[in-house]
């Protein structure tokens, strides 16, 4: 009895680690760090597959863009053959290519905070964004949060008025264009660059600020090289979860049925790590002292909104005015 118990702790042990031969394998490739909220959420799905699903299929996370950057990943998992799948969860903003209707996420003060958000992604509203994908070969999984981006620039004073305070200076964005409408909205000038490439650029001054989510502010260190961070909240960074699709359609339905339930057990988790993160990054990097956090008032917060209202307008088109309208109305604008 004690030697089958043994026996059962051992494969156990070895099926978490993923040792055991699996018919499938899964390489999940993320560009963040194992623990932030992105890193914790891939970790928790790949160990709820490699239990529930041991000898099937194998999940591998690739933290830290070992494997690919966002942009390269897609195009991987387009060309994704046979029985080895890729899974990543590239931030919204970068499936321009894959889904216009999907740059909604990006667009400025359009969300009051992450319970706005889970309105919207809870909604069957998504679906019409994700569809597109399906035709260009990227299956999608779900919608993990991250959080409220804040900004952060280097030098003697905090951005609070616009254009004044953006003008002259270069930020770092995501390879987003209604990132890059929204920074020119407020006088900056926008630098799309990597994720990988964002920490050095801010070191070596080719950009001077940037705008990010506490828990990469803070786990890629930003903060160290940044002077001041305001607290701007203007807009939403999430993740889709996105599967070859190539990959997924040779699935058995059993495999693919556990792994959405997995998935949506991995959604609720990416949702309490997103905001255990958000407020204790917060809080560690009010703690280390290096970049000052500024709160902005109630006038300085609706002149960056009014500054960046145009960005809806010049992106209605490529999203789909209907959709917008339907949008705010659940929103209730
Ligand atoms: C970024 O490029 O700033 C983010 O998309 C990184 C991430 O995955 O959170």
């Amino acid at each position: 009895m004690n030697m089958l118990r043994t026996a059962g702790i051992i494969l156990t042990g070895l099926c978490l680690s993923g040792l055991v031969h699996a018919e499938y394998t899964i390489k999940f490739s993320h560009v963040v760090s194992p623990h932030t909220p992105k890193g914790q959420a891939a970790q928790f799905f790949a160990d709820l597959v490699n239990e529930r699903l041991a000898g099937k299929v194998k999940v591998e996370v690739f933290p830290n863009s070992q494997l690919y950057n966002d942009d390269k990943v897609m195009e991987a998992m387009r060309l994704s053959k046979g029985k080895t799948g890729l899974i990543a969860a590239p931030s919204l903003s970068k499936f321009v290519k894959f889904s216009r209707q999907l740059q909604i996420f990006d667009l400025p003060f359009l969300f009051d905070g992450i319970s706005d958000v889970h309105k919207l992604v809870d909604s069957p509203l998504v679906q019409t964004m994700t569809a597109p994908l399906e035709r260009k070969g990227l299956k999608a999984l779900g919608f993990w949060d991250n959080g409220m981006k804040v900004f952060s620039i280097k030098g003697n004073q905090p951005l609070r008025n616009t254009p004044a305070d953006f003008k002259g200076k270069k930020f770092r964005i995501q390879s987003s264009n209604v990132h890059a409408a929204m920074i020119k909205s407020l006088g900056g000038t926008p630098q799309k660059l990597p994720f990988k490439e964002a920490y050095t650029a801010l070191g070596q001054g080719v950009v001077d600020g940037q705008e990010n989510t506490w828990s990469n502010v803070y786990s890629k260190k930003f903060f160290e090289v940044q002077d001041w961070i305001s607290v701007s909240n203007h807009s939403y960074l999430g993740y889709l979860l996105v599967v070859s699709a190539d990959f997924w359609n040779i699935l058995p339905a059993d495999i693919r049925s556990e792994l959405e339930a997995i998935t949506k057990e991995a959604t609720q988790k990416a949702r309490q790590f997103a905001a255990e993160a958000d407020q204790n990054d917060r809080k560690k990097i009010t703690l280390a002292g290096k970049a000052k956090i500024i709160a902005l008032t109630v006038e300085e917060r609706a002149s960056w909104r009014s500054a960046t209202q145009k960005v809806e307008r010049e992106f209605a088109g490529q999203i789909g005015k209907p959709l917008l309208q339907q949008v705010h109305q659940l929103l209730g604008h």
